[in-house]
């Protein structure tokens, strides 16, 4: 529609690339100076100096912001009705893994302010507000829980529970602690009565190869898989690895290693996935056998009964596994740390992503596509209207530093998130 202006790609492009630069290159952090890998986990210090950029940014085009007691941001622009309209809203996350790229989850935050923006600079009056909301942790990688921020939103995880979150690296301070010190603990409470939404629209990027390989452009986001995970303790008991015989032990590593490679036997066997990415070893030394072993299995299936089935085969055989180290035996200890059901996305917000794709791109290059990650959308989409659009990335890369998407693609999505949103509004 002549209404929707354009966006300005180049502005755009400068914003993200600079941001990431400014607020959490790896880098900084004593990796190599020629890489695009971001280290900005939850509430660092690059964190909460990237959310004051974006409140000064936000300011200067009119938006107000009201922070809840995730820290979650949530920054309004005015709609013209003078009655209660609720936003509809561009959500994303800034927060980065350890060693993440420049896109996931920032590429949807930057359009969101680009789209912002360009609002401002074409004076585009909205019927309903329109918020950007730069949710907390999403990533699960500082504070283990992924979508952090927007299940205390959404009411599927408690506020308490999400606070007392031990840095999973330091092993001390907690996520309460670290919004007390960023200044970002805000007084609204964090739940979606206090903050409702119209609807919620995502940009991110795809993360797998589906769009690059079928020559897609624009994928528009069905739904989400299910996914849970599992905290395995393994414990054995520690012992000379040069005195002790084989049938004499009880090496906790031994089973650890035969349940991990296991996981991934069952987990394809159904059509799923199945990774560990944390392990820890007890006491740590060359010549000790291991007396315990912490893992994570993060697990996934596109249906939710097929998860259960694939958890149910894993931890039955990781029980045998343990009975089986020599004479001794292990034992485990199973614990659910993180659950996510698959999610369906909304039809209306798909409709209006459909149609704001088609002013950009050929027909053909607009794909229906599943989410093999999770996101703040899936959160969000239990409380309100929600859907996402994907971006390709190239050669399916991402929590990597040399993920990438090229400056047109993510201009396309940029465009699209905007359109999508002031369509939704003129419904
Ligand atoms: C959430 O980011 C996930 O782990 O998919
Ligand atoms: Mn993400
Ligand atoms: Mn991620
Ligand atoms: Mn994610």
């Amino acid at each position: 529609s002549s209404r929707i202006p354009k966006i300005n790609a180049d502005r755009f492009h400068k914003t993200l690339h600079e941001t990431c630069e400014k607020y959490g290159a790896a880098h900084r952090y004593g990796q190599r100076s020629d890489e695009t890998g971001m280290a900005r986990l939850t509430l660092n210090d690059d964190d909460i100096a990237v959310r004051k950029w974006l409140e000064k940014e936000m300011e200067k085009v009119g938006c107000t912001l009201k922070v809840d007691s995730m820290g979650n941001m949530f920054f309004i622009r005015p709609g013209s009705k003078a009655n209660k309209a609720l936003p509809v809203a561009m959500g994303s996350h800034l927060d980065t893994q350890p060693m993440g790229g420049r896109y996931d989850g920032i590429l949807g935050i930057m359009a969101a302010v680009e789209a912002m923006r360009t609002m401002h600079d074409h004076n585009v009056q909205t019927n309903g507000p329109i918020a950007l909301i730069n949710w907390t942790n999403e990533e699960g990688a500082r504070f283990s829980k992924s979508m952090c921020g927007s299940s205390v939103w959404s009411g599927q995880l408690s506020e308490e529970e999400a606070h007392s979150l031990i840095d999973v690296h330091d092993k001390k301070t907690t996520m309460g602690q670290e919004l007390e010190r960023s200044g970002y603990l805000g007084k609204m409470k964090a739940h979606h009565t206090a903050m409702p939404l119209a609807a919620h629209f995502e940009l991110h990027i795809e993360q797998g190869p589906i769009l690059e390989r079928a020559n897609g452009k624009v994928g528009v986001v069905q739904g989400g898989q299910a996914y849970k995970w599992i905290q395995v303790t393994i414990n054995g008991r520690e012992c000379h690895t040069g005195s002790t015989p084989f049938e004499d032990r009880a090496d906790a590593m031994q089973s650890a290693a035969k349940i991990i490679v296991m996981s991934k036997k069952y987990a394809r066997k159904q059509g799923g996935l199945a990774s560990t990415g944390l392990l820890s070893v007890f006491p740590s030394s060359v010549n000790t056998c291991p007396g315990k072993v912490t893992f994570t299995l993060d697990v996934r299936h596109k249906n939710d009964a097929s998860l259960e089935a694939i958890l149910f085969e894993i931890e039955r055989e990781a029980e045998r596994i343990c009975k089986e180290e020599s004479e001794r035996g292990t034992k485990m200890d199973w614990k659910i740390s993180f659950a996510s059901t698959a999610v369906k996305f909304n039809a209306n917000c798909h409709s209006a992503i459909q149609q704001a794709a088609e002013r950009y791109v050929k027909p053909e290059e607009i794909m229906p596509i599943i989410s093999g990650a999770g996101h703040d959308s899936c959160a969000a989409s239990i409380r309100c209207p929600t859907a996402m659009i994907f971006v390709p990335s190239k050669n399916g890369l991402s929590h990597h530093p040399e993920e990438y998407t090229s400056p047109e693609d993510c201009a396309i999505g940029a465009q699209v998130l905007m359109d999508s949103v002031l369509t939704y509004d003129q419904q």
